[in-house]
């Protein structure tokens, strides 16, 4: 027996959070009664009906892909512009885990498994994000630090776990740097530079938690394994 708006969530409709609102607002169904309670709990022969149509239990499937610039973190986009789920060849109604801007490259996974998203983005799992940017002006030793003791981002302090000067170039007046963080805010790398004066002109992400690129192209993508998908729904956030 599982929660309702887990089940509703995992059948990768809409998030944990829409379901119970939808739960509340009295547009679930269970067995053909209302349901409006929050901790209800179904099981895999009940018949669930969100805002009039039935829940098709569909199997569950993850994505790691190498996400190229100019395309959208999203299902659809309203100005027609590329989105992730175009470079992936499936049926199945997959979302992005998290988002990643137009112009920044690299990993991203995406799933239809609302638990298993969850996991790898609620700010409570604490799932480090590695990123290397390249920024405009030489990274001053005094910036590390402030990025170190954190940074405060829409009233969330952002206290950067990893940050490592990889290269500068002197004569073009940039810097490359890679910033591990577990911060889930939007845009968190290109704030915090900004914060501290500088802007990012190339952004890449090259691990989430233990996924990393391996040798994915750009465009290209895998599907996880099994052993990868427990892992991930194993993360507990230590309470
Ligand atoms: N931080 C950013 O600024 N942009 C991204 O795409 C990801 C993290």
């Amino acid at each position: 027996m599982e929660r309702l708006q887990k089940v509703i969530a995992n059948c990768g409709v809409t998030s944990r959070r829409k379901a119970e609102e939808l739960i509340v607002m009295g547009k679930v169904f269970v067995n053909g009664e209302k349901v409006t309670e929050l901790g209800y709990k179904v099981s895999d022969s009940d018949v669930i009906m969100v805002d009039g149509v039935v829940l098709e239990k569909t199997n569950k499937e993850y994505y790691l892909l190498n996400k190229p610039r100019g395309y959208i973190c999203a299902v659809s986009d309203d100005l027609g512009r590329k989105v992730v789920t175009d470079l992936i060849d499936t049926e199945t109604r997959i979302y992005p885990v998290g988002r990643l801007d137009y112009d920044t490259t690299g990993l991203i996974i995406l799933t239809n498994d609302g638990e298993f998203a969850n996991k790898l983005m609620h700010p409570s799992f604490k799932v480090m994000k590695t990123y290397v940017a390249k920024i405009d002006g030489i990274l001053k030793g005094e910036d590390i630090y402030k990025l170190k003791k954190g940074i405060l981002i829409d009233g969330t302090k952002c206290v950067v776990d990893k940050i490592k000067v990889k290269k500068i170039d002197k004569e073009k007046n940039t810097s490359i740097v890679v910033i591990g963080i577990s911060v889930g805010i939007n845009h968190v790398v290109k704030r915090l530079f900004k914060a501290i004066g500088y802007e990012v002109l190339k952004l890449k992400r090259e691990s989430i938690g233990f996924f990393d690129l391996g040798n994915l192209q750009s465009g290209e993508y895998r599907m996880l394994d099994d052993k990868e998908v427990k892992k991930v729904l194993a993360i507990n956030n230590g309470k």
